[in-house]
């Protein structure tokens, strides 16, 4: 069974592979998306490393001079996706995407050089990697975070990389939709519209894109100016646990200065991860930076706080919130709070399950010790797999799959999730 599920995985994988880097699946993402290839090397590491270091590589290629890494490389040309290259109209030779998207390819290098066999290539590999994810970081404690307070602030919901999350629902209604220019989406001619965003939400996405092409993509400007500003725990979750991941690596490589910035930025992110504790919710809530308030909406963005180390207490708390959840549906974890008016178990990012996420709640969980927990999380996951193939998301309910087919990183994570037992800590 478990031999036959890292087959089926890794003919997933071979399918989207396009030489230097994967697409997410074909047809619905025909391009290099950054937070799926940083996970997806995770499976390929498994049995070819030297492929693994290839798509980190390739992303990293196309990193911007001011640090950022992008949120899609277009590297060749496709009519199936919007918004294209003249959209983002961002000047590149190869063209990207003018935002960037959940930091984690720290995690997924520290892990993947930890394990490596072999290791000249790992040290190789890592050691050139390490500057350049450095860069990032710190590219997004000066631009995101311009008043020091220790947290990085989304200005696109695209860059949490949960697109149309209820976190950004009252954040996005503030966003324009004046002057935005007529477009037709395709993504709806490859999923099915009703697990999808709305045109409306659509629109404001655009508004935002228009907007920060108009600001000429200067990064040290688009903060400030943008009306979307948000603090999302899961998000900076992710940052911090990279920045303490390439803390340990460059230790090893013999990088002081790297090591001890990277562990100040942990550190002060770890501080004021705190704020965002709501005792109500029992998790960790959004912030939204433009109006000053919490935001009051039980995602699974606050429970993904736990991949970056959490105080005792509140690792506790939130395994609580997951057997509550998980009391009412046979998957977890869902994307959003069954409980909560605006679930909707088929709807992207506002409810279905997404195998990632369990991925890395059930690697900050363990690591806090609350195994019980982790063993429902995993069980679940190979049980959707089992019962609905490689799909981008799933119904918590119904284990219904959702969005595209043969998906790379959904595929990725059932080979990491097998190989458990061989990955150090
Ligand atoms: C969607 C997801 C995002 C992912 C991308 C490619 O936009 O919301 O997280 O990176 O698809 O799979």
């Amino acid at each position: 069974m478990k031999q036959d599920l890292i087959e089926q995985a890794r003919a997933v994988l071979a399918r989207n592979d396009r030489g230097d880097y994967t697409v997410p699946t074909h047809g619905l993402y025909p391009f290099q998306w950054n937070w799926d290839s940083a996970l997806s090397a995770l499976g390929f590491s498994h049995f070819d490393e030297a492929r693994a270091w290839r798509e980190i590589e390739t992303l990293f290629r196309h990193q911007w001079d001011d640090g950022m890494v992008p949120h899609i490389i277009f590297h060749e040309m496709n009519d199936g996706y919007f918004p294209g290259p003249d959209v983002w109209a961002t000047g590149r030779a190869v063209p990207t995407s003018g935002i960037t998207q959940p930091a984690v390819a720290g995690f997924a290098v520290r892990r993947i050089h930890a394990r490596a066999k072999n290791r000249g290539l790992a040290d190789a590999q890592a050691r050139a990697l390490l500057p350049k994810i450095h860069a990032w970081h710190q590219w997004f404690f000066t631009n995101r975070d311009p008043q020091g307070t220790g947290l990085v602030a989304i200005i696109h919901p695209w860059e949490s990389g949960r697109d149309n999350s209820v976190d950004w629902d009252a954040a996005l209604a503030r966003v324009p939709t004046e002057g935005v220019a007529p477009f037709q989406r395709r993504d709806v001619a490859h999923a099915n519209p009703a697990h999808r965003p709305t045109d409306e939400e659509y629109r404001r996405y655009i508004w935002l894109v228009q907007h920060f092409r108009d600001l000429g993509w200067d990064n040290s400007r688009l903060h400030d100016a943008s009306p979307f500003r948000v603090v999302d725990p899961g998000f900076n979750a992710i940052l911090i646990r990279s920045c303490l991941d390439l803390a340990a690596l460059a230790d090893d490589l013999g990088e002081a200065e790297i090591a001890s910035a990277s562990r100040a930025f942990a550190q002060a992110g770890i501080a004021a991860m705190d704020a965002l504790w709501s005792e109500t919710r029992g998790q960790y809530l959004c912030f939204d930076r433009v109006t000053g308030e919490l935001i009051d909406s039980p995602s699974i963005g606050g429970l993904l706080a736990a991949f970056c180390p959490i105080p005792e207490h509140r690792a506790q708390a939130i395994t609580q919130r997951l057997e509550a959840i998980g009391a009412t549906v046979p998957y977890l974890v869902p994307s959003h709070d069954p409980a909560a008016p605006e679930f909707d178990g088929l709807r992207y990012w506002r409810g279905p399950v997404w195998l990632i996420v369990n991925y890395m709640i059930a690697d900050g969980l363990q690591r806090a010790g609350q195994t019980r927990i982790v063993q429902r999380i995993v069980d679940d996951s190979l049980r959707l797999i089992e019962q609905s193939g490689f799909a981008e998301y799933y119904d918590p309910v119904t284990a219904e799959p959702c969005g595209g087919s043969s998906f790379t990183w959904t595929a990725a994570m059932v080979i990491e999730i097998l190989n458990a037992e061989t990955t150090p800590a």
